[in-house]
């Protein structure tokens, strides 16, 4: 385990806000984050793993876990599926780019997206019409209170859009080591959201290989790499109304995408409201919308985690007044307002 005093977050975090934490525990085993726990001389405890859908707007008065567990192994197997087990640390594109290259189909539409498995059943991560919770079985971890272990089977993590028992009852109560997928040995292609069949035949056929290419190069046109400029992904969810209310959103604006669900009501894309409410492309100092996707904010430098804030607190009010509709933010805000 590592252990450091009054550390920069910076290089720890998607959005690269330059905060401190009091207590940052870099834990490599399921013993290291027990020994942690155990250890720590402040609260409370935040678990931090990619840190890609996180924003922080102070320093953190407590101690950092980070579950830097490391691993990926097929644990059992059969004719048709693989159960592949990883740890919580591992960088989820590896996990993506292992199954690939083994042939084991399931999470290639995931394909590029920023964090690490530990953090993939917690929001339930998805794009281009896959979630991570399709293929999880089970989601093991150390609870915080007591230090006990648990093994939690798909059923109980309650996994939905960008939802989990882990961002419910069990928030800020439990750390996760692992994480076990069942994965298809002969592929059953998604390729029904958007552009992905199209993409995918410009690199010929529907293999694995080429699913992954294909979602690669749709997110590297649109979404900034964190690498490059500071980011966390969408910021907010895209959101649900009744059907009624959809549909008259629709008669006034032709160019508006519906995606009805099947509870009674319609799922709206943020971005799509964003842009039209006229922040795309928007930049206040550091702060700012990116130019090619509304629905991620960005951090051109030196923007402070309020200044991120208080530009998504402006872009909600924006929507709100002009189509009705509120947004929820999809990432976290760790520290306090000060
Ligand atoms: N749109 C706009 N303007 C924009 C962005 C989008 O008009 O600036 C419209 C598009 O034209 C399209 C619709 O909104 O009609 C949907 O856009 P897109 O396919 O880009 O997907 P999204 O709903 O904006 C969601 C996820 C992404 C995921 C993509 C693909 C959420 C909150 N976001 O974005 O996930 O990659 O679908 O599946 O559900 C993430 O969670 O960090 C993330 C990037």
């Amino acid at each position: 385990m590592q252990f450091f005093r009054n550390h920069s977050l910076k290089s720890l975090n998607t959005f690269g806000i330059d905060v401190k934490a009091d207590e940052l525990y870099v834990c490599s085993s399921v013993d290291d984050i027990r020994n942690a726990l155990t250890h720590r001389s402040s609260e409370p405890i935040l678990v931090l793993g990619g840190g890609s859908n996180l924003l922080f707007i102070s320093d953190f008065k407590g101690a950092v876990i980070s579950p830097a567990i490391p691993g990926v192994e097929v644990v059992a197997e059969d004719g048709n599926y693989v159960i592949v087990r990883a740890g919580a640390g591992v960088v989820w594109d590896d996990l993506v780019a292992f199954c690939v290259e083994n042939g084991f189909a399931g999470l290639e539409n995931l394909s590029l997206i920023p964090g690490t498995v530990g953090a993939s059943p917690v929001q339930n991560i998805g794009a281009y019409g896959v979630e991570a919770g399709d293929c999880i079985v089970s989601v093991s971890g150390v609870m915080i209170d007591d230090a006990t272990t648990f093994q939690l089977p798909a059923q109980e993590c309650h996994f939905g859009y960008r939802n989990s028992i882990f961002k419910q009852k069990l928030k800020g109560k439990c750390i996760i080591t692992h994480v076990e997928f069942r994965l298809q040995k002969s592929a059953a292609p998604v390729l029904s959201y958007g552009h992905v069949r199209s993409e995918v035949e410009k690199f010929g056929d529907v293999t694995l290989e080429n699913i992954r290419r294909a979602i690669i190069s749709i997110r590297s046109s649109k979404l900034p790499d964190p690498a490059v400029l500071g980011n966390a992904g969408s910021f907010f969810k895209n959101p649900e109304v009744e059907n009624d209310i959809a549909a008259k959103l629709k008669e006034k604006y032709d160019s508006l995408t519906l995606y009805p669900l099947d509870n009674g009501r319609t799922k709206l894309p943020a971005g799509w409201l964003i842009e039209q409410a006229g922040w795309k492309g928007y930049r206040r100092g550091d702060a700012g919308v990116h130019e090619k996707q509304a629905l991620v904010l960005v951090n051109y430098g030196n923007a402070t985690g309020s200044d991120i804030l208080n530009l998504a607190s402006d872009i909600c009010a924006s929507v709100k007044e002009k189509f009705g509709v509120a947004l929820e933010m999809e990432v976290n805000v760790a520290g306090d307002i000060r």
